[in-house]
């Protein structure tokens, strides 16, 4: 039985949630993490639902027999379309918090009420997001664009065997395509003036993307929407690990990363975006 010291379980088809991972330790810096990145079965986006419900399902079991976690994050678009409903229903008990593109923060910022979508084809086609954008779409015109092959892209820029300057021409390419086929971006009436970033990955190329759509747009992520409901989740039942004089420190220990892939391009994801020592990421056999 998880007890407030068990550690907070988190999972991407990569390393995209390691952006939400970054918002978790910075909201809840006295607590373990647990992550799992699926490199190995990545991306999702291209994959269909079943197949992601059944990752999501058997990363969870995992998760909960190998790590006891007292909370798991779906740090994933895509798998919180496709499997968040399934996972609650098969481990009640379990606080499960998931992400999806933030709609409704972006329209109640956008002043051209026209706001950029981009996401993987499994989130934009999924019930859910048909379901955000229909009860956010009042005063707001969604521009929504499956960005297919951008995820893997990104995920590839962390393989050393990939020359790091062909990938980020790749992820450069990709970025410039998909936004131009948006429209105009800029604060003038009838262009988009806020870019919803839908997939954890994308977090990753936002300075790309910003030169692409220029300074006066605005670029949303859910990473810290995401941990401050999971720390209001974890207060509420009393499962916060208390926090004294040593958390800092403790927690930075405390992240232990996991890979289906290639742990070399975990552990250089760790290191340039997190700052946490490579030798808290290691393999992991999920079959
Ligand atoms: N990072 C994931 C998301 O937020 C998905 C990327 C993928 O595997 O396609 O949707």
């Amino acid at each position: 039985m998880p007890t407030p010291t068990s550690p907070i379980g988190v999972f991407d088809s990569g390393i995209g949630g390691l952006s939400v991972l970054q918002a978790l330790r910075e909201v809840l810096p006295g607590e373990r993490f647990v992550y799992l990145a699926d490199s190995g079965n990545a991306p999702y986006g291209e994959r269909g639902d079943a197949f992601v419900q059944a990752r999501s399902a058997r990363i969870t079991d995992w998760m909960r027999s190998q790590h006891d976690v007292k909370a798991l994050v779906i740090a994933c678009n895509t798998a919180t379309a496709a499997a968040i409903d399934g996972l609650r229903d098969g481990n009640t008990g379990l606080p499960i918090i998931g992400v999806e593109p933030a709609l409704k923060p972006a329209a109640l910022h956008s002043k051209t009420h026209k706001v950029g979508v981009i996401a993987t084809q499994g989130t934009v086609s999924s019930h859910r997001f048909a379901a955000l954008q229909a009860a956010n779409s009042a005063h707001t015109q969604f521009v929504v664009q499956a960005c297919a092959g951008l995820a893997r892209a990104i995920e590839d820029s962390t393989r050393p065997s990939i020359p790091a300057s062909q990938n980020a021409t790749q992820i450069t390419a990709l970025c410039a395509q998909y936004t131009s086929a948006m429209g105009r971006f800029g604060s003038e009436p009838g262009q988009i003036d806020t870019l919803v970033l839908g997939c954890t990955h994308y977090v990753f190329a936002a300075d790309t993307l910003r030169s692409l759509v220029g300074p006066e747009v605005t670029l949303v992520d859910t990473g810290t929407p995401v941990a401050r409901r999971t720390y209001s989740l974890l207060h509420a039942t009393g499962m916060l690990r208390k926090q004294d004089v040593e958390a800092g420190a403790a927690a930075l220990e405390a992240c232990q990363l996991f890979t289906t892939g290639d742990v070399s391009a975990l552990r250089h994801a760790a290191e340039q975006w997190l700052g946490l020592p490579a030798t808290c990421a290691s393999s992991a056999i999920i079959a």
